[in-house]
């Protein structure tokens, strides 16, 4: 969703805005723009479209040592040129970004309008630059505040006064906000891609706070002038992560980094001896988790998938009463809190709103609620009661893939915990432990039916609509294969337990709608096959997903893609990776955008 780079230094900032742009593209945006300042002067340019479209407006000589820059995610006002952002005042000297939604925007601008101020644009951000004109009189900060009072909604903001120079002031609340500390310069972007190039020192800004920005220094208050101490925190990872090393996408190199980044989310995790696991963050004691006596998961999008498989699993392995939930529902159910219920929020980005807002509703009526996130200092995680970080490493294309495979591990390991400390045997925890350590490895043994998977992909890219189908634990996984068919390829596609075809859907089933269907060799597979069969008799083309070896599959489908076997609990993993590859090939013989998909944001911070 949409970014933003705010910078102040000695080089020139337009080229610095526009790479940090550039790096926020993932996020999801649909126009750009940057306001430049040189001594008392700023610059406005606004592109509809990509970036390039900004870069080439830019001149390569643009002078100037401060400003900023955004991305913008269409929310209020179509996509063009002038509801781009930066907004600008009247005077031309007062510059603002704004990401999130003014919600009381529609009475400030009517109120405005009645003063005699001119608006350019259709959207709710532009109020702010007026309100922080009518109450500037020579002191940015100040006037900034004021505006604030007045302002209700969503909010990371930046703005740049021509008459302060080489100043940036920002602001957050409910959007993400984080300053990066250079040798002689500055940065404020909406996250820390923006800014590693030149910087790993970053300040994660809270709700409320207001940080003003020189070139050598910052200074943060709150909105009543309270100085606030704030930690500097140092990013644990380089900038060859945010690269696409070679690969022609993102995402293909987010799918083949599964073998590395699910090995990290177990490293130092597993202990064999006593066949449990190690999480350390959770802040819970063995008293408190033996207490829990149901578990419920909360997310969104792909993640509400992997809280799905989650949910399976800790009633089929640990014996726990457990459930998900979508973020978007449960926050407006009026949720009942019952002691002896743990809460998960299981989010990439941290950011979701519609999970950070479920989150909060559920803390407000007294849960206890853990995030399981990726991103280090993002809202989720630093307003959770505990935790696991997945450490999957940046995850930079929009459609998500080796998030969920590190989400799944980090549940892995939490059911694991609390089914040692009820009914399971060491033997047993054991072998779930050794099963795991196995899941890299496969994972990579998957990554070699690429081209298998390529041949499979392209010759049934033309089709309209597609199932995927799948039962117990590979529902889930059938869920998000279907999704992530359809984020990237754009094409039709429906997950469906197996079992409910014949409920209604099978009425769809015809030559040209294959059915994609994932058979693991568990006590499920005789029904699955027999669904399979209902299908074949309706002409159905069936794509299977199988165990090595399993020929019965292989016969009655028209094409398989193969797994190695595995401990069946561990078949989620595989299958999952199995179906990205299917939806990734399908994009690029469509010629799709594959890292940013048409209308998707990496990170939905509205809700
Ligand atoms: C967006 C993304 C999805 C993602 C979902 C949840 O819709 O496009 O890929 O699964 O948000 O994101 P989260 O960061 O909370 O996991």
């Amino acid at each position: 969703m949409c970014g933003i780079v705010g910078y102040c230094g000695n080089r020139d900032a337009a080229g610095i805005l526009v790479e940090g742009l550039k790096r926020l593209e993932y996020r999801g945006y649909d126009s750009s723009g940057i306001s430049v300042g040189f001594e008392n002067n700023l610059t406005l340019i606004k592109k509809k479209g990509k970036i390039n479209n900004l870069k080439a407006a830019v001149p390569s000589d643009m002078p100037g040592n401060y400003g900023i820059g955004h991305t913008r995610w269409a929310t209020h006002g179509e996509v063009n040129d002038i509801n781009a952002h930066p907004h600008m005042d009247a005077s031309g000297k007062l510059a603002i970004v704004h990401n999130g939604i003014i919600e009381n925007y529609m009475s400030i601008r009517n109120k405005l309008i009645k003063e005699g101020v001119e608006f350019t644009s259709e959207t709710d951000s532009e109020v702010i630059v007026h309100l922080i004109s009518k109450y500037y009189e020579g002191d940015l900060e100040k006037a900034l505040k004021t505006a604030l009072k007045h302002l209700k909604g969503t909010y990371g903001i930046v703005a740049v006064h021509a008459n302060e120079p080489c100043r940036l002031v920002g602001a957050r609340n409910g959007s993400p906000l984080v300053l990066g500390i250079g040798d002689g310069e500055m940065f404020l972007a909406s996250d820390v891609t923006a800014m590693i190039a030149y910087t790993k020192q970053v300040v994660y800004m809270e709700d409320g706070d207001i940080v003003v920005v020189d070139k050598d220094g910052f200074r943060t208050t709150d909105l009543r002038d309270n100085e606030l101490d704030k930690e500097i925190s140092t990013v644990g990872w380089d900038i060859g992560e945010i690269e696409k090393d070679g690969y022609p996408t993102f995402m293909e190199k987010e799918i083949f980094e599964q073998p590395e980044s699910v090995l990290r989310g177990m490293k130092g995790r597993l202990d064999f001896e006593q066949g449990t696991a190690k999480l350390g963050g959770l802040n819970m004691s063995s008293r408190e988790l033996r207490m829990v006596n149901r578990v419920i998961i909360l997310a969104a999008g792909t993640s509400s998938y992997a809280a799905m498989v989650c949910a399976y699993l800790l009633e089929k392995v640990a014996r726990i009463p457990a459930s998900a939930e979508l973020s978007s529902e449960i926050r407006y159910k009026n949720p009942i809190v019952e002691p002896g219920t743990l809460y998960f929020v299981v989010s990439q980005s941290g950011e979701t709103a519609d999970t950070l807002y479920a989150m909060r509703e559920l803390k407000r009526k007294g849960a206890t609620v853990l995030g399981i996130c990726n991103v280090v200092g993002s809202t989720i995680p630093r307003e959770s009661d505990g935790g696991v970080y997945i450490h999957s490493g940046p995850e930079i294309a929009v459609a998500s893939t080796k998030a969920f495979t590190s989400q799944l591990t980090a549940m892995y390991l939490f059911t694991l915990i609390m089914a040692r400390m009820r009914d399971m045997s060491t033997q047993q925890g054991q072998m779930i432990v050794e099963s795991l350590a196995k899941v890299p490895e496969q994972i990579a043994t998957v990554l070699e039916q690429n081209m298998n998977i390529k041949t499979i992909a392209d010759k049934y890219a033309h089709c309209h609509s597609f199932f995927f189908l799948g039962r117990g634990l590979t529902y889930p996984i059938a869920l998000e294969g279907a999704l992530k068919l359809k984020e990237i390829s754009y094409i039709h596609a429906e997950g469906y337990t197996a079992g409910e075809l014949k409920h209604g859907p099978i009425a769809l089933i015809n030559e040209e709608t294959p059915s994609v269907f994932l058979v693991p060799d568990d006590g499920l597979r005789e029904k699955i096959i027999s669904n399979m069969k209902e299908v074949k008799a309706r002409k159905g083309p069936i794509i299977a997903v199988a165990v090595e070896g399993d020929t019965e599959v292989a016969d009655i489908a028209d094409d398989t893609i193969f797994i190695p076997k595995a401990n069946e609990l561990m078949y989620p993993f595989l299958m999952v990776v199995a179906l990205q590859m299917y939806a990734h090939h399908t994009a690029v013989k469509l010629d799709r955008n594959v890292d940013q998909p048409r209308n998707l944001a990496k990170s939905v911070t509205v809700e």
